[in-house]
């Protein structure tokens, strides 16, 4: 018999529950609801990182490895893989607990995204130095 997976035991950037809007009607949920919350999810590290605003510039690969139901409780994981002068590249990793099948959990979507720290006048800004 295989292990069931787990959610990763570190801390997740996001939490959230799609909702009938976010899906056709079939229930399956919009590829373009969740590029915008691993958007979300990825700009947290990458602000944190920048000390303030940050702009998406490049999604550098995305992957739905399976699908999103109306009623998943869904996970995403960010974490810094690259930075730059200006640039911030972060993982995202997201997990579905299907709630209505026992709560199993099943990896839907993983994908790179690259944010650039930017100034008041949304130019390039360098990140900050790390003590
Ligand atoms: C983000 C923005 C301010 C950057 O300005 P820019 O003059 O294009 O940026 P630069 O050419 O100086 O590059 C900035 C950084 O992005 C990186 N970059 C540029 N193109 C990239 C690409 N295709 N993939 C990954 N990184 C890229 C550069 O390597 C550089 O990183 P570094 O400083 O760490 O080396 C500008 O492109 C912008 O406003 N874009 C729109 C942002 C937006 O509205 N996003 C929401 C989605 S619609």
């Amino acid at each position: 018999m295989t292990d069931l997976l787990q959610l990763p035991s570190k801390p997740c950037a996001l939490r959230v529950m799609p909702q009938p809007s976010d899906a056709n009607i079939h229930g399956d949920v919009f590829g373009g609801w969740i590029m915008a919350q691993v958007d979300i999810a990825g700009s947290i590290p990458a602000s944190r990182r920048a000390n303030g605003r940050v702009a998406t510039i490049a999604v550098n690969s995305f992957l739905f490895k399976q699908p999103v139901f109306v009623g998943d409780l869904l996970s995403f994981y960010a974490d810094i893989v690259k930075t730059g002068n200006t640039s911030v590249t972060v993982s995202v990793e997201v997990y579905a607990q299907r709630m209505r099948l026992s709560q199993e959990v099943v990896k839907v979507t993983e994908a790179i995204l690259t944010y650039v720290a930017t100034d008041s006048d949304r130019r390039p800004r360098a990140l900050p130095v790390l003590d």
